[in-house]
């Protein structure tokens, strides 16, 4: 096990990787641990969660709102927990986003850990603090960002875990190495999703460096005044279409990813364009699809990103070197219409 403790502003999250789920017993006591987990978890792993009190939820991100919200918080209440309570979500980054922001809320906040069971989980949406829920088509509209206590990876659920599930966690992993890692954009043209998924040593420093590479811009911008934003990569024009076209978190931010490279050719006079490209399809990943650019535009109108009239869009200068260009939205409306033709 390798153990890295990271201070956040307002308190530090210790990260235990190559893990065991077991290790839980010794960081809380059973009385106090309430898991929240999901249907598909639950089920696969019934003999690690025996014995811990658990909040099974129906799996999906369609779930992530308020009125499940409004359910856990029943539940809570129902099983008696109080201040001394820690949740601990164990799932993928619904569950995470979603037992994060419960424990921000239940009286008026309460200690939480997570175990990331999805590769999606363990590289980027169970670190950082941001958690939160979706308000119709808008994502993570509501939340807050509270850091959690520990962060169990136990690389065993990875064995459970569907090939659109890597494909999910590999589209953040390339997005870490588009903006930061031009070395691990290397690596990731060398080896392949099949390559990682049999190698358990490959997989685990992958897991731990992306953990770490997350870790490391947070805490220097943890509420995403400066480099934060640059983890928005693919994500501004992905969240328009996630839930518009119900495609998974690493569908949408694929294509987001491809877009904004083209843009950055456009703007910045990116020369990776084909690379990004080759590497999203190389991971099974969609690339340059139809979607209404309007409608996108749309919803991209209540983007969190966005200042009144420009917005923060995330450009590549090189691989490996994402920058920060505020855009007009008069300016990207027509950037958008001008892609589709
Ligand atoms: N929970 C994901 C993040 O903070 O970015």
């Amino acid at each position: 096990m390798v153990t890295k403790k990271i201070q956040f502003s307002g308190k530090s999250t210790s990260f235990y990787f190559d893990a065991d789920f077991l290790l839980l017993d010794k960081l809380v006591s059973r009385e106090q641990a309430i898991i929240i987990t999901d249907e598909h978890v639950f089920e696969a792993h019934k003999k690690k969660l025996k014995g811990w009190n658990t909040i099974v939820l129906k799996p999906g991100e369609q779930f992530k709102v308020q009125q499940t919200v409004d359910v856990i918080i029943d539940q809570l209440l129902a099983m008696g927990a109080d201040r001394q309570s820690v949740l601990i979500g164990v799932g993928g980054g619904v569950i995470t986003d979603i037992t994060g922001y419960v424990a921000g809320i239940y009286m008026r906040g309460i200690e939480f850990g997570f175990v990331p069971t999805s590769l999606l989980a363990m590289v980027d949406a169970s670190i950082g603090g941001k958690n939160g829920i979706d308000v119709g088509v808008y994502k993570n509209m509501v939340g807050l960002i509270r850091q959690p206590s520990f962060l169990i990876y136990d690389y065993s659920f990875l064995k459970t875990l569907p090939i659109a599930e890597w494909q999910n966690g590999f589209a953040e992993i390339i997005k870490h190495a588009c903006i930061k890692d031009a070395s691990m954009f290397k690596e990731l043209q060398l080896n392949s999703l099949s390559g990682y998924r049999k190698d358990k040593m490959a997989i685990s420093k992958l897991v731990q460096k992306n953990a770490l590479l997350k870790a490391g811009v947070v805490v220097k911008d943890e509420f995403e005044k400066a480099d934060r934003k640059l983890l928005n990569f693919g994500h501004t024009l992905g969240h328009a279409i996630e839930n518009m076209y119900e495609l998974s978190h690493g569908q949408a931010i694929s294509i987001g990813m491809t877009y904004a490279s083209i843009m950055s050719h456009q703007l910045k006079f990116f020369k990776g364009t084909d690379e990004v490209v080759a590497l999203l399809d190389k991971y099974g990943l969609p690339t340059i699809v139809d979607f209404d650019t309007n409608k996108a535009f749309k919803v991209l109108l209540k983007d969190k990103k966005k200042e009144n009239v420009s917005i923060n869009y995330i450009l590549l200068e090189k691989i490996g070197k994402g920058v920060i260009q505020p855009l007009l939205l008069v300016q990207l409306k027509d950037i958008f219409k001008k892609l589709q033709s």
